[in-house]
């Protein structure tokens, strides 16, 4: 199976389980790594208020891609935006990995207006690597720009082969301005199901149309990370994981749901999975029988049906439950894409918090 690395945490399909040892390795950069974005984060500016929509590509699922440039002239790359990861990086021209012979590289010397910082970086995924260095540059998101934007230009790439990306656009970190012309300093997404097209990152505020109600603000457990508390995770009417609270990332880098192996199981185990080749298997027909998944979040319930929970693998059926997440605390989850294709989710970084609500 393809690989997606970026992870924040972890974006994989599935998840070989020799890979599973990265992952602490990985949380633990993700909260410890000097984040160079930190000083400097994004200072995206327009010359209107209007929010600004920026389409996505949804691959199978498994990632949602947009593009932006980098450049004057601008070279164009296509890119996950990534609530689970800080940094903003794409390939270099003097790469000489393999990933970066099917990927776009970006060519400094063609660009008058890149600056080089040469610091080393080497940024750590769930299952991928970066090395490369420093640079700054005029990026564009659509119309948003960010002058002498600080961003990473990997010459070596470890797992990211085959990747419908070139790079990663972190948002974990402060990144729009509010010195810039924005009324409201938030992003949000809307991730499509199945299909290709429809899916959608905004800048600046929020459009209704992609959400059903009222959305439910959430605060964030933790600065600097899209974390927030989870009161329990049940399903017909019990308890089945986080029966103490626990702490949940909200990460558009990763595909599936990860939490603790021992509670993953015990819900793979109640909707009759079999393990097989570290994948838990479900009858397809278990989709007709199956309760939801409900995640309780502040005190409000945040269903997920097993048409969502259970994705068609050719012949076979999957649960998207995935272990692992112990080794970074016995008390994280990890809610992917699969979750927010469910609910239109809000980053509110001013205000330190996130808003869902049922996507339409
Ligand atoms: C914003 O700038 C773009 C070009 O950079 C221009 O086409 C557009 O008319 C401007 N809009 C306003 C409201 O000034
Ligand atoms: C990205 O740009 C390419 C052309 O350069 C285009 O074909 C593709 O549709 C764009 N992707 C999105 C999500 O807009
Ligand atoms: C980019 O620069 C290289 C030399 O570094 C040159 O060969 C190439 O034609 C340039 N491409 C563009 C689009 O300017």
């Amino acid at each position: 199976h393809f690989i997606l690395g970026v992870l924040s945490v972890l974006s994989l399909l599935h998840l070989p389980l020799k890979k599973m040892k990265t992952l602490r390795e990985t949380l633990r950069e993700k909260n410890l790594l000097n984040n160079f974005l930190e000083e400097q984060a994004y200072r995206l500016s327009k010359n209107d208020s209007k929010i600004t929509i920026h389409p996505l590509r949804n691959y199978l699922d498994i990632a949602y891609v947009g593009n932006i440039t980098i450049g004057t002239p601008p070279q164009e790359f296509r890119v996950v935006f990534d609530t689970g990861s800080a940094n903003l990086w794409v390939p270099c021209i003097t790469c000489t990995s393999p990933a970066c012979y099917t990927h776009k590289t970006f060519n400094p010397q063609n660009s008058s207006s890149f600056r080089e910082a040469g610091s080393p970086i080497t940024i750590f995924y769930g299952s991928g690597t970066i090395q490369g260095f420093l640079g700054s540059d005029t990026v564009r998101i659509g119309n948003l720009v960010s002058l002498k934007q600080s961003f990473g230009l990997s010459q070596e790439e470890y797992g990211f082969d085959g990747a419908p990306f070139d790079g990663v656009l972190g948002l974990a970190f402060p990144c729009i301005s509010t010195k810039g012309a924005f009324s409201e300093p938030v992003f949000a997404f809307y991730l499509s199901k199945y299909k290709p097209e429809g899916s959608v990152v905004m800048f600046g505020g929020v459009d209704h149309r992609y959400y059903k109600g009222e959305l439910n603000w959430i605060p964030v457990s933790q600065p600097r990370h899209w974390l927030i508390s989870m009161n329990h995770i049940s399903m017909n009417g019990n308890i089945v994981a986080c029966s103490h609270g626990c702490q949940a990332f909200v990460d558009t880098g990763t595909s599936l749901i990860y939490g603790p192996t021992d509670l993953v199981t015990n819900i793979n185990k109640l909707m009759n999975a079999r393990l097989e080749n570290s994948e838990y298997a479900v009858l397809c027909d278990a989709v007709k029988t199956l309760p939801p998944v409900i995640f309780n979040i502040n005190g409000i319930d945040y269903p997920l049906p097993p048409q969502a929970y259970i994705t068609k693998d050719k012949n076979s059926c999957i649960s998207i439950f995935q272990g692992g997440l112990e080794n970074l605390s016995p008390d994280n989850w990890l809610l992917g894409d699969v979750f927010l294709r469910q609910y239109f989710s809000v980053f509110d970084r001013k205000n330190e918090r996130i808003g869902l609500a049922p996507a339409v």
